[in-house]
């Protein structure tokens, strides 16, 4: 039989199934990972090979040396996350890939080996898109949650309100303008000194500042929209420490970082919950490395908690990249009986 027809047949098959199993792959950026995942919200194995202390000594991901790395780790991260659920490559149902967005070279690496598992177990591939899968990590941690709802998609390339109508069905209410916000907060993070990644540095620093010694603004925040901007707020941090250096006045770095966080999270937090109450929605979550900041989500859940909303955020493991989250927005696309041909390609710009 050939491969087109066998896929078919097993999708069938899937969706009769009570537990299916999904391999899934990600490798977007500078993390290579696999999962196996049952039944669309249970993991039985999570593997992450992260390579942030090789991007570490450039400050900052570099593309070429990512996708090499993403060549050499992956056959072992998938083997390690088969092994590791007790499970082999023929006891899977379908597989589930990244396809978008992220680095291009980076991507094409996960994407060619899915499609050479698949093809060679005849096993139906999954292109998923990295913010579909982010959202969807959400559905791991809470068993119940289901759409619609709100979600704020917050990570180093976007900063994203989005209604989520569906499993599969999403419309972006709002988005930035420039920077997004885990982007906002490495960049940040470089200017005070800190190393990469920038986010739980500049987390962990601002734990000893004052959040209201400075007043940093966050550009459209006083407006209704759902749009963001961040790259004006960053100015505002670099020109503070700029002006104290030229006076040669001292500055307490983690006022810096307490004041710029607290503002990012203000705003992120008001705009998130805004949208929510717009849209008559009951439940309201948050997805994106940026929700491993606990400032964020105390925040939100306070907020949302004040406007009767529920709120729903991954746990730790589950925000930054990783392959869990993917097999379970993959799942969901099988159930509805979409598939990928093998003639996917990487998607870098790849949006809803
Ligand atoms: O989702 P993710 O792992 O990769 C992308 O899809 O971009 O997000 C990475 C981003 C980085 O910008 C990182 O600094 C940020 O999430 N981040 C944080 C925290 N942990 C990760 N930002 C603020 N506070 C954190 N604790
Ligand atoms: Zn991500």
């Amino acid at each position: 039989m050939s491969y087109e027809k066998e896929a078919l047949r097993r999708i069938e098959e899937y969706k009769t199934k009570e537990k299916p199993l999904i391999l899934a792959i990600e490798s977007s950026c500078d993390e290579t990972a696999a999962a196996v995942i049952e039944g669309g919200r249970e993991v039985l194995s999570n593997s992450v090979f992260t390579q942030i202390p090789i991007h570490k000594q450039y400050g900052g991901v570099v593309p070429e040396i990512a996708s090499r790395s993403h060549v050499e780790k992956i056959s072992g991260v998938v083997n390690d996350a088969l092994e590791s659920a007790g499970k082999a490559l023929q006891d899977m149902d379908a597989i589930a890939v990244t396809c978008g967005p992220g680095l291009v070279g980076a991507l094409l690496v996960g994407l060619n080996y899915a499609k050479g598992l698949a093809f060679s177990a005849s096993l139906p591939l999954i292109g998923v898109d990295h913010i579909a899968g982010h959202i969807a990590a959400n559905y791991i941690t809470h068993k119940a949650l289901e759409p619609p709802f709100v979600c704020l998609v917050a990570s180093g390339g976007h900063s994203h309100i989005v209604k989520v109508m569906d499993y599969d069905r999403f419309e972006v209410l709002g988005k930035t303008r420039d920077d997004a916000a885990g982007e906002a907060f490495d960049k940040v993070a470089r200017a005070l000194g800190l190393g990469y990644p920038g986010g739980p540095l500049l987390e962990s620093l601002a734990k000893d500042g004052n959040p209201n010694a400075y007043t940093f603004k966050s550009a459209l925040n006083d407006n209704n929209s759902f749009e963001f901007s961040f790259s004006g707020i960053k100015t505002a941090v670099v020109n503070v420490m700029h002006n104290a250096k030229q006076k040669g006045e001292e500055i307490v770095l983690a006022d810096i970082a307490a004041s710029f966080q607290h503002s990012v999270v203000n705003t992120l937090t008001k705009k998130s919950v805004h949208a929510a109450k717009e849209c008559g929605m009951e439940n309201l979550a948050l997805a994106g490395g940026v929700s491993a900041n606990t400032v964020l989500r105390n925040s939100l859940e306070k907020a949302a908690l004040k406007e009767g909303l529920n709120f729903y955020c991954p746990s730790m493991k589950y925000c930054t990249d990783n392959a869990a989250m993917i097999g379970c927005a993959g799942h969901y696309s099988l159930m509805k009986g979409h598939f990928s041909p093998l003639s996917l390609n990487a998607d870098p710009s790849l949006g809803f």
